[in-house]
Order: C-alpha cells, then structure tokens, then sequence
C-alpha cells in the first residue's frame, strides 16, 4: 500500500528531487510578492528552514492568495524546482492548493513581526508555530532520546517510579496532595483532623518529588537503572530556573562510590551536548544567532573542557574571599545559592564544578556519612548561566547508620521501612545523582527562563493550557 503521505519540509530541501511533483503540507509563516507571484514562507515543523511556494496569482487568483497568509494551514502539490534566490536551495513551483485553514490576520496572535517571550508565554497554545518554540521543542526531543540513548548503551534498565507517592521522605521540598476527599467537607476524627484513611489510597498520598528511593530498590537487583519522568514541587520560587512540575533523570548504579558517580554525571552531560551539537545543528545556529551569541562556543567548551571538582568547605573559603556583596550571606555550613554557584563557574574557575563533601545538615537524609562525621558524599554539578544542574551523592548503605540519621531527622519509620530493608538484606554501596531535564534544557538552548524550554509550564500562580 503506498501512503499518499506528503514530503516533509526537512527532506524537500535537503534532498528533493528538482523535476518531481511534490506534495507539502504546513503553516504560512509568511507571504509577499507582487501582482504577478505569490511567495509563500511554510513550515511544517520538521526544520527550522521554511520551503518557499511560488503561486501565480493568474491560476490562484488574488483573493485565495489572501487568504493563504500567516497562519494559514494549506496543503500544496507542485513542482520541485531550483531556486532562482540565494536564501533557499530549491522552492515549489505550485499547480494546486489546497486551504484546510485560514487565519484570519486581524485575530491570529502571532504576526510576521517578532514577539516578546513573555508574550508567547500567554499563547503556549500557538507558541509551537514560533522558530523559537519549534527548534527548542526539536532540541527537547533530540535530548530526550540521546538520554534513553546513553543509557540503553550502556546497558542501564529505564524504571518508571510511581508519581503518586505514600511517603514525603526525600525531603527535597513542598508536596502537592492528591486527594478524592471533598476538600469543603472531609470527614474529620475526633481531634478534628482530616481523616485520610476515608481518603482513596487510605492514606496521605502526594505528587512524587523525585524517584529515587524506588530506583535504589530497583539498583539494588538490577545494578544499573535509570529514571525518567515527571516530579513536582510545590515549593513557592518563583524564578527563571524553578517549574512546579518537571522532569528529572535519575540514574543510580549498584557498587558505584562517589567518584564513579562523578564521573558518570561528567561522561553524561558530555555525551548529551555533544549529541545536540551534532544532531540540532540548524536550530542550535538558530537561537545562537537570535537569543544568545555565546551559545555554540559554551557548549564546544564545556563539551570539551574536565570539569573542577572540589569540596564544599574550598568553595566556601573561595567564596569567603571574594570581593563581592553577597545577598546571601557566605559561611561553613550555609547553603549555597545560585550567586555563589554561578560565580565559583563563571568568575573563578571558568568551568563546570562538582562540589562534594557538603555538610549533613543542608543535604538529605540518605546520603553517606564521611569520617569526619560533619560532611556526607553529596555532589552537586554547577554549570555556566544555570548554578545546580545535577543534585547526588553516595548512598548510606549501613543499616545502622541510616537508622540513626532517619532517627536524628525525625523522619516517621514507618513511612520508610521498605527503603530501610535494603539495608538490612544484601545491602551494597551505591550512587546516584538527578538531572533537572529543564535545566539541562536552558544549558543547551540558551534561553533563559526555564518556562521557555518546557511546552506547558507550571508554575505558582500558572496553571494555564
Ligand atoms: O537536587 P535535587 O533536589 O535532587 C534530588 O531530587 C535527588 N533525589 C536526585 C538523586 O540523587 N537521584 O534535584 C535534582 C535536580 C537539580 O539539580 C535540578 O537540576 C533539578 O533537579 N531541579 C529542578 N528543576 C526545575 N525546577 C525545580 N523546582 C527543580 N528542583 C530541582
Ligand atoms: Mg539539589
């Protein structure tokens, strides 16, 4: 059966053949001409690059041509011919188009001129059909199957953790509830608590924050896995660099210490902007060339430079020293913020920084103790323009010691007991570490406001699309 399918846009210009009939479908970003000719910009999607239609205005008649205008949805079988202009290497000259659907110019929201980020934000529902929006949704993609990619290679099984979660262990911020109770009427105990055992999971339930403590389950059988998938926080910052919901990619390895750990995030990150640099080539030139200038060259050098790796408590005295008003104050035992992140990478060292060996009290619960008994094997990796982009650590494999410090931290037991019988069967040293895709995101396309690298974003106040 042949499918009477059109051509993408993508393989018309790369590897039309001048001479056939062809068949394109897509949305008119532009048109212009004269009395004579038509020229119509269109885009489907699978490029950056628009395909240009050439329609004469004696067979189409002006006032079809007209309506053929940005936004306008067409499907349009011609000839493939070579371009007489220098933008484009070939172009279609058409026989017939076809309208599916118009877009009547004095409505339609996105007009020829460009239009501010903040602005497209308020129509995420037509945004796609942006240059900007298309190529950043094409790099998410690419970034998403290089992911799969890398670890598939490497032999990691990909785990789906639940995203509806019993326990608030991780402790990694606000949980967002999820609940069939009626909220104006729950059904109370006698102390006047919201009685969740009538509730659908008879019991609390929440938005999952992180998958982890499901993949150390699942490491501690399988060795090697990986998560990938959607995690909330309810945590009220509203900044370039924080969404309510994101996805994150949290591999954890069975018999990995610290270092190895280290060097997997290192290996990973390389791996994923060499994938982009090779395989978005068009769309990365493209917001090199309209949001951020620096791009191509930050991503060749952090693809190609080691990156730091020092202590918390060197980074503190670095950052003790510098000549700079901090709007959080610096001290052994304070955590750090972006500020501080962003100068240790951008002023002092000129590189990406794994900072480790942070003190237990900043970090969470289940990273491993060091002998100093005051710092855990916690690794956070801080890139240019981002700060944070990879949170981890070794894992607390000692059933005693992980008691104690859930003890220590109040954290309820029971919320957590099958997490603690890993430990307390086979247990083995492990590590692990989250990567926030969004934020790997902002790295690779160069915007900066995480909330233009996710196509619906969530965040306080905004629950829109
Ligand atoms: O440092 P975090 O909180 O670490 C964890 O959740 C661990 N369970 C990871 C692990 O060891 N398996 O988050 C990991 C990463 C951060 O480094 C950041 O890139 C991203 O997730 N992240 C966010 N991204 C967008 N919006 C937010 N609100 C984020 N919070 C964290
Ligand atoms: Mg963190």
């Amino acid at each position: 059966m042949t499918l009477k399918l059109r051509t993408k846009i993508v393989d018309l210009l790369k590897k039309g053949e001048v001479g056939t009939e062809v068949v394109a479908k897509g949305w008119v970003r532009t048109r212009r001409g004269n009395k004579n000719v038509a020229f119509i910009a269109l885009n489907d999607g699978s490029t950056i690059h628009n395909i240009q239609i050439v329609a004469d205005v004696a067979v189409f008649g002006d006032d079809f041509l007209k309506e053929v205008g940005t936004g306008a949805c067409i499907k349009v079988v011609g000839t493939l011919v070579e371009s007489p202009g220098a933008q484009q290497p070939v172009e279609v000259q058409a026989k017939s188009i076809e309208l599916y659907g118009k877009a009547d110019p004095a409505s339609y929201p996105l007009q020829k001129k460009g239009h501010s980020l903040e602005f497209l934000r308020e129509i995420a529902h037509l945004r796609p059909r942006t240059n900007t929006f298309s190529a950043v949704l094409r790099i998410r993609h690419a970034m998403a199957f290089a992911i799969h990619k890398y670890f598939n290679d490497k032999g990691f099984v990909y785990i789906h953790t639940p995203i509806i979660t019993g326990s608030d262990a991780e402790g990694a911020g606000q949980l967002f509830k999820v609940t069939t109770l009626d909220i104006n009427n729950p059904p109370r105990k006698e102390n006047g608590k919201v009685d969740f055992s009538e509730d659908f999971f008879g019991k609390e339930a929440k938005l999952t924050v992180s998958g982890q403590l499901e993949g150390e389950l699942a490491a501690l059988a399988l060795s090697e896995v990986y998560t990938f998938g959607p995690t909330f926080r309810a945590e009220n910052s509203n900044t370039p660099r924080h969404l309510a919901e994101f996805w994150m990619i949290e591999p954890e390895v069975a018999f990995y210490d610290i270092e190895d750990n280290m060097d997997l995030a290192e290996d990973f990150l390389k791996y994923l902007i060499r994938y982009a640099l090779e395989h978005c080539k068009d769309d990365l030139e493209f917001l090199n060339k309209m949001w951020d200038k620096e791009l191509l060259e930050r991503l060749n050098s952090v693809a190609s430079t080691s990156f730091e790796r020092l202590t918390y408590t060197k980074a503190v005295e670095i950052l003790e020293k510098a000549d700079i008003k901090w709007e959080f104050p610096v001290f052994w035992g304070a955590d750090l913020h972006s500020e501080h992140e962003r100068y240790l990478v951008e002023k002092h060292f000129k590189k990406p920084v794994i900072l480790t060996d942070y003190p237990k009290e900043i970090k969470a619960f289940y990273m491993k103790l060091n002998d100093d008994a005051k710092t855990v094997k916690a690794m956070d990796v801080l890139f240019p323009k981002i700060g944070e982009i990879i949170g981890g650590s070794q894992r607390e494999e000692n059933h005693e010691a992980i008691t104690k410090r859930i003890n220590e931290l109040e954290i309820p037991m029971e919320e957590l007991w099958w997490y603690i019988e890993t430990r307390k069967f086979g247990t083995a040293p492990h590590s692990g570490f989250g990567l926030g895709f969004e934020r790997l995101l902002l790295f690779v396309t160069g915007m900066g406001n995480i909330r233009d690298v996710i196509p619906f974003p969530r965040t306080p106040n905004s629950c829109e699309f």
